[in-house]
C-alpha cells in the first residue's frame, strides 16, 4: 500500500482533531480499541518494575493499567485534550504526562527505557522510519518495543480514525497515512530492531457481542501487533 493520506493530513489536523475527539473517545464503543484491549496487553506482558514510554498516550487507556502493574511509566502525546482526559482519571498521578509531538525527536536520553509501546498512533504519522528509530534509540540495549496499529485492510474497507462529533454531529476524521504491514516492518528493521512477532487480530462473536460495531468486521482483520527486541 502506499503512504498517501487518505485525507489530507498534517500534525497540526490530528491534534485538533483529537483534542476534540478527547470528550468522547473513552465512550463512544470504539471496536479497534476493544479488540485491542484484548491483544495488546498480552503482548506487553510482565511490566512490573519496568520503565516505560507510551508514545501516544491519548487518554491513559493503557497508560494506567501499566502504571498499576508496577510500571515507571511517561507517557507522551501531543493533544493537550487527550492528556487532560488521562490526567483526570483515577491513578493518573502514577504516570508521568509529557506533552510532545511524536514527529519531532523524542526528549530522551539514549536507552532510557526497559519498553516502548505505542498504541494506535501509527496510522497518523508519516514517517515510519523516524518513529521506530527513535524507538530504538531510547529503549535499552535487550529492551523490547510493542507497538499495535490499525490494520491496513480497514483502510481497503473505506475505514480509518474518526469520531462524530456529539455537539454537532460532524464526522470527523484527524487525518491518517494508509501503511502496509510491510511498511511498518521495514520500518522496524531498518530501524536495527530485532522483530520478535508480528499478529494480526479479527473481531470475533464474542467481542462483537460486548461492542456492536463490531458485528460488520468480524472475519475482517483489524489490528496489527509487533513485538521487536533491541539486541545489544
Ligand atoms: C487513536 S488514539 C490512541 C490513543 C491511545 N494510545 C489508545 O490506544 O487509546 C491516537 C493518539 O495519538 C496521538 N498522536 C497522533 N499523532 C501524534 C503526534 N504526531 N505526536 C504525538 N501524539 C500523536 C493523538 O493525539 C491520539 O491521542
Amino acid at each position: 500500500m502506499s503512504v498517501e493520506a487518505i485525507r489530507p493530513s498534517d500534525e497540526d489536523a490530528v491534534r485538533e482533531g483529537y483534542d476534540r475527539w478527547a470528550a468522547v473517545y473513552d465512550r463512544d464503543g470504539n471496536p479497534l480499541q476493544a479488540l485491542d484491549d484484548v491483544h495488546t496487553p498480552r503482548a506487553v506482558g510482565d511490566v512490573s518494575g519496568l520503565r516505560v514510554v507510551e508514545l501516544g498516550c491519548g487518554t491513559g487507556r493503557h497508560t494506567l493499567r501499566l502504571a498499576a502493574a508496577g510500571a515507571a511509566v511517561t507517557a507522551v502525546d501531543f493533544s493537550e485534550g487527550m492528556l487532560a482526559e488521562a490526567r483526570s482519571k483515577p491513578g493518573a498521578d502514577r504516570a508521568n504526562f509529557v506533552q510532545h509531538d511524536l514527529s519531532k525527536p523524542l526528549p530522551f536520553e539514549n536507552g532510557s527505557f526497559d519498553l516502548v509501546f505505542s498504541a494506535l498512533v501509527l496510522e497518523h504519522l508519516a514517517d515510519l522510519d523516524g518513529f521506530f528509530a527513535e524507538c530504538a534509540r531510547v529503549v535499552r540495549h535487550g529492551g523490547r518495543v510493542v507497538v499495535s496499529a490499525m490494520h491496513p485492510a480497514m483502510f481497503l474497507r473505506g475505514a480509518q480514525a474518526r469520531f462524530t462529533d456529539p455537539d454537532s454531529g460532524e464526522k470527523v476524521m484527524p487525518g491518517s497515512y494508509d501503511h502496509g504491514v510491510g511498511a511498518m516492518v521495514m520500518a522496524v528493521v531498518r530501524a536495527g530492531l530485532t522483530l520478535e512477532a508480528v499478529g494480526e487480530y479479527t473481531p470475533d462473536a464474542e467481542l462483537a457481542t460486548r461492542v456492536v460495531r463490531a458485528e460488520k468486521h468480524i472475519g475482517w482483520p483489524m489490528l496489527v501487533v509487533i513485538q521487536a527486541r533491541r539486541l545489544a
